[in-house]
């Protein structure tokens, strides 16, 4: 048998190998570079609010990622507790990325809605009086400390440079409404990120005091939105209609 000769020449059998891995490698690897993105589009994904924003470094600054994860995987359990799993889109705009490793707590990618303003404030603060047997620690500060937004400007510009499409420019901003429409636009514009930030924190009231302008409105801002930009009724998707 014409294999016999293979199997006993190691010599040939190592070249061969790395030929049969080469052009599996290729065919994997080639493609890539002629499509131009990687991760599809999908209506509805857009880039934070400069709230949502501070929101999300506070998320980082805290270690939420530690105990947290954002990322349904594609199995039947996740789903069933969480939702449809996480599309690659929805975390085109994240950098750093918060799909986490770690999950002493639930995963977050599809909390927004599912709790008021008002649980999350008072869970955030002292946890164990919403969960007794929660090991989550409290963020007793987040409610008292004001929140600073001195450097928002700072914060977008910096994602842009990664290629979020923050805007600066009259032709910019023209773009994005296009892209995302008129209101999304106009909270992507940099020039007016402070203005912007004020006017979502009164009208959301997140942290249930609306005289005061806290780390927390922030916070919950952003943990109200994760996982609510994709409208998934929309998709005629068989196999997740039996978990609406
Ligand atoms: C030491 C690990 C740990 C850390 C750090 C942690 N959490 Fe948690 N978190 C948990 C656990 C455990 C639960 C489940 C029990 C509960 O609801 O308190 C939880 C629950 C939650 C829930 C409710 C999720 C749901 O679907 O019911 C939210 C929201 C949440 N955490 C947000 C945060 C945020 C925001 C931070 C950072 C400021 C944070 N957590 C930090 C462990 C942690």
């Amino acid at each position: 048998m014409k294999h016999d000769k293979i199997e006993r020449n190691v010599g040939l059998l190592l070249v061969l190998t790395m030929l049969a891995i080469s052009a599996g490698g290729l065919v994997e690897i080639v493609p890539l570079f002629f499509i131009k993105e990687t991760v599809e589009k999908v209506d509805g994904v857009r880039p934070y609010s400069p709230l949502e924003l501070r929101g999300r470094d506070i998320y980082i600054r805290e270690g939420c990622y530690l105990c947290h994860s954002q990322m349904i995987r594609p199995f039947r359990d996740e789903a069933l507790r969480y939702g449809h799993y996480s599309l690659a889109a929805e975390s085109k705009y994240d950098h750093p990325f918060q799909w986490g490793s770690k999950r002493t707590g639930p995963d977050l990618a599809r909390v927004g809605g599912k709790y008021s303003n008002d649980w999350h404030t008072q869970h955030l603060t002292a946890p164990r009086s919403l969960v007794p047997q929660s090991v989550m620690p409290n963020y007793p500060w987040l409610v008292k400390t004001d929140l600073d937004y001195s450097d928002i400007q700072a914060r977008m510009r910096a994602l842009r440079v990664t290629g979020v499409p923050y805007s600066v420019s009259e032709a910019e901003y023209q773009n994005n409404i296009k892209e995302f429409g008129e209101d999304v636009a106009k909270s992507l514009h940099i020039p007016d990120a402070e203005k912007n930030l004020v006017a979502q924190a009164q009208a959301g009231n997140f942290d249930t005091k609306p005289e005061k302008l806290s780390e927390m409105d922030a916070l919950v801002s952003y943990l109200q939105m994760l996982g609510t930009l994709v409208d998934f009724k929309k998709y005629d998707d068989d196999y997740f209609v039996q978990f609406r």
